[in-house]
């Protein structure tokens, strides 16, 4: 296959992954980049709605926007929340520095792996960070009874959940957690990041928002931008009682939202239905998506509630050579986990996508893995144990795999 022509030296500059805009703008504008790195919600907004947001992006750009006041007093009237428990910002990124400027104090207690900005931003402002490292025996499962103990030893004044936890996908069902909130209600604050939580489908009404607000020391955040599909916009809110809400609120600058999300926020109760179904398609891809991977020899695939999926390389493979292989020949961009803290570089997050994409994807994992093959025809893993992948009940055979991801069948775009 024809190579990309990008410089993958870009690729291992800096703690985060380079973004979409540097990658096209390297490769060129003839390339489409299949993105499996940066987290989005591939069906919402829908055509419609994009059509309607480039008729008014004159009006857009050129004229102020209303005041965060106004705007997230929409959004809570469209999520049925009470205006004062709701503050909104750009990005929950945004709303992590200003929980960490605000009141994280001295320290804070976060499981790891996790998202960096949840152990960054705290060591970045001199707070101590005692991290919870989860285990990979128990799948990154995280037990919020150990982890209240671990954070009883440590004397952490605030404690950090991700629910969904990135970049594992695990999910913690609502009254395990509304009881970690109750055990921890002497802590200085309690956040529950549910930045994935929309993504989940194991329980009708996931989100211990409601539960947030009542008590004096809790605090949920949410990310439109993951929610929506729309990261560029950069909006996300959080809730909790109204003195938590107001201390955070009144410390935001006042044209602090820009006009694409206002447009966004008061577009949005028109469209619950389209982002119902692109929730309900999601889970669908997610499910097909974790069936296809695990046809990899050797590939171990986590159970995911996020719109991502965690997978364990083999042994003989490599993160980053595989991730700069992908982008190289198959404009394929994936995430490998090696500069997060609690990972390694045997570790990818796949973010979830329709099954065309997962079928260039799986192509080029394929197409990287057979620099083991050998004369033979069969994966290594295959090789080691032949077993592990004919008892597999979801599958056929090697024969067949290799026929339907044919690495000539699909082009780069
Ligand atoms: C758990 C978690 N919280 C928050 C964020 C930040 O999201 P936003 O784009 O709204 O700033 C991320 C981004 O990956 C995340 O993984």
């Amino acid at each position: 296959m024809a190579g990309t022509g990008i410089d993958t030296g870009m690729l291992h500059k800096g703690a985060h992954s380079a973004s979409y805009f540097d990658l096209s703008r390297s490769m060129g504008e003839d390339v489409e980049i299949v993105d499996f790195c940066i987290p989005c919600n591939p069906y919402f907004p829908t055509p419609e709605m994009f059509d309607e947001l480039s008729r008014d992006l004159q009006k857009i750009l050129k004229y102020y926007p209303s005041d965060s006041a106004t705007i997230t007093a929409k959004l809570a009237s469209v999520l049925q929340l009470h205006p004062q428990t709701v503050a909104m910002a750009n990005g929950s990124t945004e709303l992590i520095t200003w929980i960490d400027h605000l009141l994280i104090k001295e320290s804070v207690a976060i499981p790891i792996p996790t998202f960096g900005r949840w152990t960054d931003q705290p060591l970045e402002t001199g707070k101590r960070v005692d991290m919870f490292p989860l285990q990979e025996r128990d799948g990154f499962r995280l037990d919020l009874e150990e982890y209240v103990r671990f954070i009883r030893d440590r004397g952490s004044r605030v404690a950090v959940v991700c629910n969904v936890n990135n970049p594992d996908g695990n999910y913690l069902p609502r009254r395990d957690v509304i009881r970690f909130m109750d055990a921890l209600v002497d802590l200085d604050l309690v956040v529950i990041d549910e930045s994935f939580i929309d993504f989940s489908d194991t329980e009708p009404y996931p989100s211990v928002g409601p539960d947030a607000v009542i008590r004096p020391n809790a605090v949920v955040l949410k990310s439109l931008g993951k929610n929506f599909g729309l990261h560029g916009i950069r909006f996300g809110y959080l809730m909790a009682n109204p003195a938590i809400a107001a201390r955070i609120g009144k410390a935001l600058p006042k044209w602090n939202l820009n006009s694409l999300a206002e447009k966004v926020v008061f577009m949005i109760s028109a469209h619950d239905t389209e982002y119902e179904e692109s929730l309900r398609l999601l889970s669908r891809d997610r499910r097909m998506m974790a069936h296809e991977l695990r046809r990899i020899p050797g590939l171990t695939v986590f159970p995911s509630q996020g719109n991502f999926i965690l997978v364990k390389l083999p042994n003989e493979w490599s993160g980053v050579a595989l991730r700069d292989y992908l982008v190289a020949n198959h404009a394929v961009y994936t995430r490998e986990c090696g500069n997060k803290l609690g990972m390694t570089s045997q570790f990818m997050r796949l973010v979830v996508r329709p099954s065309n994409d997962v079928d260039r994807l799986i192509t080029g994992m394929l197409d990287y893995g057979r620099q083991w093959q050998g004369d033979s025809d069969l994966p290594p893993s295959f090789q080691d144990d032949p077993r592990s992948f004919r008892d597999d009940p979801l599958d056929g055979n090697w024969t067949g795999l290799t026929e339907q991801y044919n690495p000539h069948r699909v082009a780069v775009r």
